[in-house]
């Protein structure tokens, strides 16, 4: 037990330590609406299968030996969650004040996230498809992965959960498809992580942000419901490699004037903020130093200006670290992304992307506010900080200032995308307690509904105002 009592075994393991696995076979299930009770049973049975954190571990460190000695013990995990329209009609006293929970993914995209393809042409989580439980099956073998998935899909068609997407996601080492290395930074948490120093009740539901606060947990679950559990965001990304690359050539060949000897893998970098094997992009280091001992130990605070790594770089726009921001508090995520589709070298027309997946206890505040707030805004977090050429959307041409050796270049992307946004979901991934507890009786007496009502009443007014709280 840490000091702060995390819940291991009822926490999902996916949260906390995630589950990095060879293969992640990702299924989406869409519900007949008049078979509640049937899928609130299929959940409540599922719940003993759920891996948790302290399982994670367990068998984490049960294989570590066997690996040494060049075995490989199969392990296979899964990890649970509910979209966030359908758990209001599975727990109905549930009415939980996070806007963007609440609005859902699908309203919500085009607005707090800029994305404009149409929800109709999703792969994932589509107008016709729903996103209402969304599993993940992880193995570091992949038949045993699709048997378990087999048998998933199986057990809930037949309580009425339709199979409407199914993806079988592989990592190439630990590179996303551009060729960079991802997944290096995370924030450590209090009570789990060595050195852990940010609050666990940003990522888990019930326990404390700062120390002794008490624990978070946001209104509107009246029966305690949320503990153990956290948010989880999906974000199918796919991505034009080609189109990526091919840009980044031309636009490094068109700058030679101001910037002799630019190339496109430099640009590339610069963009993300880290070179391919991870190392700290600069502007004045021209080729990749390849790994480096130390790989987050940097603040920005010997690089206010960018003048090494670009303010609107990738990773300074989502971690502007001690760099200029104009919030005190960086909003951090739990990153659980998979690359899914096959490399560009192996079927250059294929779809492939990140299965981008995050934890936090607040959408609006963390996942919504870095991508709308940070990420798709030119201005944001500090002055002129370009935008993120990478990941951001606009609906306006983007652009990025670098310095060059020659001073300032401007980097516009011509109006051209490599990220094409083909769905996903706003989920809860509930602690294995409230997993069981999905059949359980509503609470008596009427305040919690008649709570309800004026909180949906007034997320509605917001949402058709459109306006930001
Ligand atoms: C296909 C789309 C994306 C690609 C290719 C991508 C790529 C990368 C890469 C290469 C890194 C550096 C590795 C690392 O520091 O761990 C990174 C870091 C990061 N990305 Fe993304 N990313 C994508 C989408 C997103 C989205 C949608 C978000 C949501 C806000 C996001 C948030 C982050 C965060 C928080 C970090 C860590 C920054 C730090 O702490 O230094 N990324 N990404």
């Amino acid at each position: 037990m840490s000091a702060i009592d995390l819940e291991f075994n009822e926490i999902q393991g996916n949260i906390l330590g995630g589950f990095n696995t060879n293969v992640e076979v990702l299924i989406g299930l869409t519900a007949d609406r008049s078979r509640t009770s049937d899928a609130a049973r299929w959940l409540v049975d599922l719940a003993p299968d759920v891996t948790s954190v302290a399982d994670v571990q367990e068998q984490r460190n049960a294989i570590k030996p066997l690996a040494r000695g060049g075995r490989q013990l199969p392990i296979t995990w899964l990890c649970v969650s509910v979209g966030s329209e359908y758990l209001g009609i599975l727990r109905e006293d549930l009415f939980v004040r996070d806007e963007a929970f609440m609005g859902g993914f699908r309203k919500r995209a085009p607005t707090a996230l800029g994305d404009r393809t149409d929800p109709n042409s999703w792969v994932v989580g589509s107008t016709g498809a729903p996103l209402d439980v969304f599993l993940i099956v992880a193995s570091n073998d992949e038949p045993a992965a699709q048997q378990w998935a087999d048998q998933l899909i199986a057990s809930a068609a037949a309580k009425g959960l339709r199979p409407t997407y199914r993806e079988t996601a592989r990592r190439i080492d630990d590179l996303e498809h551009f060729g960079f290395r991802d997944g290096i930074s995370q924030p450590a948490v209090r009570g789990f992580d060595a050195k852990g120093d940010v609050g666990p009740g940003y990522f888990v539901f019930g326990y404390e942000r700062d120390p002794g606060d008490g624990g978070y947990t946001p209104s509107g679950d009246p029966s305690n419901f949320l503990r153990n559990g956290s948010f989880l965001v999906f974000r199918r990304l796919s991505q034009d490699v080609r189109a990526f690359r091919d840009f980044c050539a031309s636009k490094a060949a068109s700058l030679v004037g101001d910037w002799p000897g630019l190339t496109g893998q430099h640009l590339e970098a610069l963009l993300v903020g880290r070179w391919p094997s991870g190392a700290l992009a600069s502007s004045s280091i021209f080729s990749d130093p390849g790994r480096q001992p130390n790989e987050n130990a940097f603040n920005f605070l010997d690089d206010m200006a960018g003048r090494n790594c670009p303010l609107g770089a990738h990773i300074r726009k989502v971690n502007p670290r001690d760099g200029p921001r104009d919030e005190v508090n960086v909003p951090r995520l739990l990153r659980r992304g998979i690359p899914f589709g096959p490399v560009v070298e192996e079927k250059p027309g294929a779809d492939r992307g990140l299965a981008f997946i995050s934890f936090q206890t607040s959408i609006k505040d963390q996942l919504e506010f870095l991508t709308g707030k940070w990420m798709n805004s030119r201005l944001r977090p500090g002055p002129d900080a370009g935008h993120d050429l990478l990941v951001g959307r606009s609906t306006t041409t983007r652009s990025l200032r670098i310095s060059g050796p020659q001073g300032p270049v401007q980097v516009s992307d011509d109006g051209l995308q490599w990220i094409v946004p083909t769905g996903g979901g706003y989920l809860f991934a509930p602690g294995r307690s409230a997993l069981r507890r999905m059949l359980d009786p509503l609470p008596a007496g009427v305040s919690w509904r008649l709570q309800k009502a004026v909180s949906l009443a007034v997320n509605g007014l917001f949402e058709m105002l459109a306006i930001e709280r």
